[in-house]
């Protein structure tokens, strides 16, 4: 034939393949989020294989184990005792509770890692909402915005006293990113950086992490604060408003079925983009892996590196140790 375009030759070996490479996963792209207790054992996680409850010792030794693999920063998710559950949730802001503690134990051990905390109330909170619910006469839930975010506040300089690098808010609310910001640099914690969950979709992915924290609402759903799944435009739309705010790097969650509105918004935004490969996407790759259906590996691999060319910066994900392990 007659053809002198042949886009086949930029594949013919893989010398040439990774010249063309478009991109490239490393493990500088992971975050990986971790579960705590106040336990001193490490269990697995009943409603995620592969994923484990760490004691403070435990988690400081895995946490230092992925570092050493290259991943820069991990972000905490504690399972609060529930007696420490209440409606007001104040137990996430005090400064002996178990997230400060693990702060201060992860940045003395080691000082180079990026610790993020998650910003919200659904641990905390008996209702199990990321707010302050009020029943009103006819018992209907509404989940109040202005009041929750006084004590989002409280809970990200409690984090910040701790020593936490970034704070990152995933509850939702309205305007919390501009109340963070300017709570933080009020006592003095203007190098405190900002992650915001600022496309959060009402998603049946979490169902699992869920069940990892006994954090699912008692009662009804969180769909007047995270986002419909049907819309893109209004993504653009929170992102815009956290840049504004003074968001430093945005997020969208889940991230696999969303690639769509992480390039939009990749697209809207010079912030840095973050996606949160989410508990019931990991769940997919691993049982279909288990039961010998998928190369476990290889899925996990292309989904992430699908995620990162639909235009994330950085990927929360269950595999950043194991990925890490991998791209070795
Ligand atoms: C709640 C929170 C959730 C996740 C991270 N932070 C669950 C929710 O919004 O109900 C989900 C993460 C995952 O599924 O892996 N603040």
């Amino acid at each position: 034939m007659n053809l002198p375009i042949r886009p086949r030759r930029n594949r013919r070996t893989p010398a040439i393949r990774s010249l063309v490479r478009e991109t490239v996963l490393t493990p500088a792209d992971f975050i990986l989020p971790l579960f705590l207790h106040e336990d001193e054992v490490d269990p697995p996680i009943a409603s995620m294989p592969g994923v484990t409850r760490w004691s403070l010792a435990g988690l400081v030794k895995e946490a230092g184990e992925a570092h050493a693999l290259g991943v820069p920063a991990v972000v905490l998710f504690p399972k609060i005792g529930e007696n420490l559950k209440t409606s007001d949730a104040a137990e996430c802001s005090n400064d002996a509770g178990l997230v400060p503690r693990a702060i201060r134990a992860l940045k003395a051990a080691h000082p180079t890692l990026c610790v993020i905390t998650d910003v919200a109330l659904d641990p905390y909170n008996s209702d199990g909402h990321d707010g302050l619910v009020r029943r009103d006469e006819k018992g209907g839930l509404e989940i109040l915005n202005d009041e929750t975010i006084e004590v989002l506040c409280e809970q990200a300089l409690c984090h910040a006293r701790a020593g936490a690098d970034i704070v990152s808010p995933s509850d939702m609310m309205d305007g919390r990113v501009a109340a963070l910001r300017s709570a933080l640099d009020a006592a003095g914690f203007d190098q405190v950086s900002i992650l915001s969950y600022s496309a959060k979709y009402a998603s049946a992915f979490y169902g699992p992490f869920r069940g990892a924290l006994d954090s699912a609402p008692k009662e009804g759903d969180k769909k007047t604060y995270q986002m419909d799944p049907g819309n893109a435009r209004e993504a653009i739309r929170e992102i815009l408003l956290d840049e504004a705010e003074g968001a430093d790097m945005i997020l969208v969650k889940p991230a696999g079925p969303y690639l769509d509105i992480i390039r939009r918004v990749r697209d809207a935004t010079p912030l840095p983009v973050a996606a949160y490969q989410v508990s019931g996407e990991y769940l997919m790759i691993e049982s279909a892996a288990a039961a010998g259906w998928v190369d476990g590996k290889a899925i996990a691999l292309e989904s992430l590196t699908g995620i990162k060319r639909a235009g994330a910066d950085m990927i929360l994900t269950y595999y950043a140790k194991r990925a890490a392990e991998w791209l070795k």
